[in-house]
């Protein structure tokens, strides 16, 4: 069995590595297809060499855009590849931009092209959904629109939890496709965070110390991008520093330090550093007095 590993982003690399490390252990024939979503060092390469992770065999490039645009460019970009490499299985993971076109892709394979990229007789490619059935039922969430329409693609629905399963088939999905595994972002947590523990000592490098400071996360599009919301919780941020005479650190998302200088805003008080590798990031999150996040992975990780 041949499979494509599809990821593009932060998140996707991180909870995507329990995978690939067990596709490695079991010695299966598998690649990783990097779209490109994500590209700064710090967004990307230091997950792949910190975790040790293998080399995309494949890299779009396709970098920033709308949405639109960015979708467009994976579409195409991963059916070429696939047409090529013809695997029995692609996986993706989440609810990114990359995870909508990568499983689309692969669908639409099965459906008409088939004569025309010289693949006909060959079995249809499989598509699998790791973190399948999570709803926000936020529509204006471009990852809800993702999520949703990648489940509704997918042949195998990895589910992290018996609540996913019942939204799955609450809305139709055959419960013979959906498998209940757990969340793939514990096993990152557990394979690292004793590595974490013993490798990196994050806090001395920014002198805080155990239990004394506050850690931010915020980058949703619906938060930064509006700058009446993203002053609001810059604001919220200023006052948590000053009522409890705490660091607030906030390794600042790409997408974030963008807006905040698009907005002209200035955070008082609050350590805003560039975003951190993996193992420092669990070390500040294990030792944080508090964690405020408006991350989906944050968020799980925080709970494992
Ligand atoms: C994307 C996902 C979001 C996920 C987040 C994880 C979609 C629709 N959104 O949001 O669900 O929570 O990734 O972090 O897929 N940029 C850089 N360097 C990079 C990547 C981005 O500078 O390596 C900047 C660019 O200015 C870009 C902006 O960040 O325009 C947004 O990047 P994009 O990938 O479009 O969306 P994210 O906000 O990262
Ligand atoms: N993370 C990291 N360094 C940081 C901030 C976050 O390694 O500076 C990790 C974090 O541990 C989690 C993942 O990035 O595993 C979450 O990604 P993000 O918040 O970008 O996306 P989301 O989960 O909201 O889609």
């Amino acid at each position: 069995m041949r499979i494509v590993i599809i990821l593009g982003t932060r998140p996707e690399i991180i909870k995507m590595s329990p995978v690939i490390r067990a596709c490695e252990k079991q010695g299966l024939d598998y690649i990783i297809l990097h779209t490109g979503q994500h590209y700064s060092y710090n967004m990307d390469r230091v997950f792949f060499e910190q975790l040790d992770l293998p080399e995309a065999k494949y890299n779009l490039d396709v970098g920033s855009g709308s949405h639109g645009e960015q979708t467009g460019k994976i579409l195409g970009g991963v059916e070429r590849i696939l047409m090529e490499e013809r695997p029995d299985v692609v996986l993706v993971e989440g609810d990114t931009t990359t995870v909508l076109a990568g499983a689309l892709a692969a669908t639409k394979l099965h459906i008409s092209p088939y004569r025309a990229c010289g693949v006909m007789g060959q079995s249809p490619i499989k598509v699998g959904h790791v973190e399948a059935g999570l709803r926000s039922y936020d529509r204006q969430m471009p990852e809800e629109i993702n999520r949703v329409l990648a489940d509704h693609c997918s042949d195998y629905l990895f589910a992290p939890t018996e609540n996913a399963r019942k939204i799955l088939i609450g809305e139709g999905v055959p419960d013979a496709t959906i498998f209940v595994t757990g969340n793939t972002i514990v096993d990152a947590v557990y394979q690292n965070l004793e590595l974490a523990s013993s490798r990196k000592n994050a806090l001395n490098d920014l002198n805080l110390e155990p239990k004394n400071y506050f850690l931010v996360t915020a980058h949703r599009q619906e938060n930064v991008d509006v700058k009446k919301r993203f002053e609001g919780i810059i604001r919220g941020l200023e006052r948590v520093a000053d009522e409890f005479d705490l660091p607030v650190v906030y390794p600042i998302h790409p997408r974030a330090r963008k807006m905040m200088n698009h907005f002209e805003l200035k955070a008082n008080g609050i350590e805003l550093i560039e975003p951190v590798d993996y193992l420092s990031f669990l070390q500040l999150e294990s030792r944080a007095k508090l964690v405020l996040t408006d991350s989906g992975g944050v968020q799980e990780e925080t709970r494992s």
